[in-house]
């Protein structure tokens, strides 16, 4: 278990001191540092829906509006970016041109609309409607910041096109890890938030990690005190989809099939690095406070409420 207790000084600041405005179904997100981003409400009962912001937005724009060298004068892709929060941080710092891409062609209206609220130049960003799988980039970029769809979802069950990352979380996941060296610069990193199904402390794309990255580090950050129970989650799909109740208990079972029954969940960064010489290495560090800060860390006793909420970013549509 990693602990941060509350009173623990946070290394780096807050920096974003948001707050929410909700409008009818758009909600704005106002920042310490004058920005504005506009999403919309979850559960809008609509498939090309724009996801409002939350921890993961959150732990990734602290990140780069505490340490803005990594985008400053940068060429940064940001994919699956709906309303473009990751990819708007990095402009505030004075990333030189962001890439935005998603598969939802609603979200280039997102970012033309954010850029006049934040008086960002059009030319400073490009909207691209396209999916990952086939997206080949003009250039290569120096940075990549993500927050892919990652929620498991049982295979039966159709989810949301903003959350359903295939049965274990990973497959959008993967297809950017994949296709790391077509986006990124030998020098180039990326910084990318996931939800995993964890075995004992190991989340299980470290196992694949070393087999889809060439010659680049890999540091998993845990963003969660205490890793979900997978039957917490399975307890919140069944409650959302009760007719899925077979199909529910088959996908368990055929996870506890192949990974044994010790399986949790559990959100992490995945910060992988500049390309080297040395093989692939892949580590877990227990450094979120330091990176992303403590606010924005999943305290213990949360893991429950994350479980069902990732599963129910999963049903808007479907119940
Ligand atoms: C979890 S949301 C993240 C949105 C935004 N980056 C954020 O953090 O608020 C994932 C986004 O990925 C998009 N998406 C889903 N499948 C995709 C694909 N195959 N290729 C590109 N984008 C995709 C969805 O439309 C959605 O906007």
């Amino acid at each position: 278990m990693t602990t941060i207790p509350s009173d623990f000084p946070s290394p780096i600041p807050d920096r974003l001191q948001r707050t929410v405005e909700v409008l009818g179904e758009e909600i704005f997100y106002r920042f310490a540092n004058g920005f504005t981003i506009k999403t919309e409400r979850l559960g809008k009962q609509d498939p090309w829906q724009i996801l409002p912001l939350g921890s993961p937005q959150g732990s990734l724009m602290n990140h780069v509006l505490n340490f803005p060298e990594i985008a400053r004068d940068q060429h940064v892709f940001e994919p699956f970016a709906g309303a473009g929060p990751l990819g708007f941080a990095a402009l505030k710092v004075g990333a030189s041109h962001v890439d935005f891409l998603d598969i939802n062609p609603r979200a280039v209206a997102f970012h033309q609309e954010n850029a006049r609220l934040n008086q960002v130049s059009l030319s400073r960003f490009t909207s691209i409607t396209g999916d990952i799988a086939d997206f080949r980039p003009e250039h290569r970029y120096n940075l990549i910041l993500a927050n892919p769809p990652f929620v498991p979802t049982p295979e039966e069950i159709e989810g949301t096109l903003t959350s359903n990352g295939g049965s274990e979380g990973s497959r959008l996941v993967e297809q950017l890890l994949e296709r790391l060296d077509t986006f990124l610069k030998p020098s180039g990193k990326a910084l990318i938030y996931v939800f995993q199904l964890v075995k004992g402390a190991r989340p299980l794309i470290m196992e694949r990690l070393p087999r889809i990255l060439s010659n680049r580090p890999a540091e998993n950050t845990p963003c969660l005190a205490q890793p979900s129970s997978i039957e917490t989650y399975c307890e919140g799909y069944l409650a959302l989809f009760p007719s899925f109740d077979t199909a529910i208990a088959q996908w368990r079972s055929r996870l506890s099939q192949q990974y044994g029954h010790d399986l949790a969940l559990s959100h992490y960064v995945i910060d992988v690095g500049a390309k080297s010489d040395a093989p692939t290495s892949c580590v877990i560090r227990s450094n979120f406070a330091e990176k992303f800060g403590a606010k924005f860390f999943i305290a213990a006793g949360r893991e429950g409420a994350i479980a069902l909420e990732r599963a129910s970013e999963n049903a808007s549509l479907h119940r």
